[in-house]
């Protein structure tokens, strides 16, 4: 299972929870324009998609995170997308054509990315920071080697798809078969096979998710220098199965607290029993230097249970 596919026509398919994704992404683009006057962002979506998708269940067409970002950034905003698939780019290039300041590449992200500014200073104005690069792919397109890339360039921020459903599929496969897809998990961690295991208490057993995440955005924080870094967890939205976690790395603190705030209200805000979670609760629970939404605090038979402060 993969979190979206390439239909027959280019489109990409999503299943129900990519719009938690869309609604956190939403919601970020919407405190980024709150603040554009400090923080003045240009946006690269390196994992860009087919600019709306089809959601499976009903058939409806849904906006990607580019066409997102476009409508809901004020015009001015430079936005670069990059799609390695020449069908899904066609779809992206058609459903951006009317949009200004968009500029799209039909090519690698990990290729180009390391000689991006100087290919796009040529012909246009690239403002030199802030930036904010997202990195949504579904089964570990984007490389370590990337990340770190980024991380040495003035005020990059980073949000990541970490995809512990794949994490998790590709920690099996590489014990039963090692030559299958363990170079695939070694470029996306950035760390040999050895180096990865070494990190886990029961070696050579799956190790939860949350010791997956927490060893990701550790070495975010320890490798990458990143001093703000936390992300949500998106589960399947029947079974309840968790897929992926969407990662935020910054050097600044208000973005992130934008962010933390927004996945908080997401996250605990709508539970029907629960009561929310209050702002003094989300610094003690989710301090802005390293946060992980998720059900730490219990999942019970495919429910999420109430927030629960006994759980910390
Ligand atoms: C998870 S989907 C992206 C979804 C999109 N961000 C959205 O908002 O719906 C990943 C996309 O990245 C593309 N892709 C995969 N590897 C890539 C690479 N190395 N460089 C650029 N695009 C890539 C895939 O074709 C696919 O369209």
């Amino acid at each position: 299972m993969s979190e979206a596919n390439i239909l027959q026509d280019g489109h990409l398919e999503i299943k129900e929870h990519s719009l938690t994704k869309y609604l956190i992404f939403k919601r970020l683009c919407e405190g980024l324009k709150f603040i554009e006057n400090k923080f003045n962002y240009t946006i690269f979506d390196c994992f860009a998609g087919s600019g709306k998708c089809i959601l499976k269940e009903t058939g409806e067409f849904k906006d990607c995170c580019i066409l997102i970002a476009r409508k809901t950034l004020k015009d001015e905003t430079q936005i670069y997308g990059i799609e390695k698939h020449p069908k899904v780019f066609s779809k992206l290039k058609y459903y951006m054509k009317n949009y200004p300041n968009v500029y799209l590449y039909n090519d690698d992200c990990n290729k180009i990315i390391p000689y991006f500014e100087t290919l796009i200073k040529k012909d246009k104005f690239i403002k030199p920071y802030p930036k904010l690069f997202i990195l949504d792919s579904w089964a570990f397109e984007s490389k370590w080697d990337t990340l770190n890339y980024l991380s040495k360039q003035p005020r990059v921020d980073l949000l990541i798809n970490f995809n512990v459903f794949n994490f998790h599929r590709n920690w099996n496969s590489s014990f039963n078969n090692p030559s299958w897809n363990v170079k695939k998990l070694e470029e996306f961690i950035g760390h040999s096979k050895e180096g990865i295991f070494e990190k886990f208490e029961e070696k050579g057993k799956v190790p939860p998710t949350r010791q997956c995440v927490e060893y990701y955005i550790d070495r975010i924080k320890n490798e990458l220098n990143y001093e703000y870094v936390g992300g949500m967890l998106i589960r399947q939205k029947i079974k309840g199965g968790p897929l992926y976690y969407w990662i935020f790395a910054s050097h600044h603190i208000v973005p992130t607290k934008i962010i933390r705030d927004i996945m908080c209200k997401i996250y605990f805000g709508s539970r029907k029993e629960g009561n929310g979670i209050s702002i003094k609760n989300r610094d003690i629970y989710y301090p802005i230097n390293k946060f992980i939404i998720d059900d730490y605090c219990g999942y019970k038979k495919g429910r999420l249970c109430n927030f629960n402060d006994d759980y910390f």
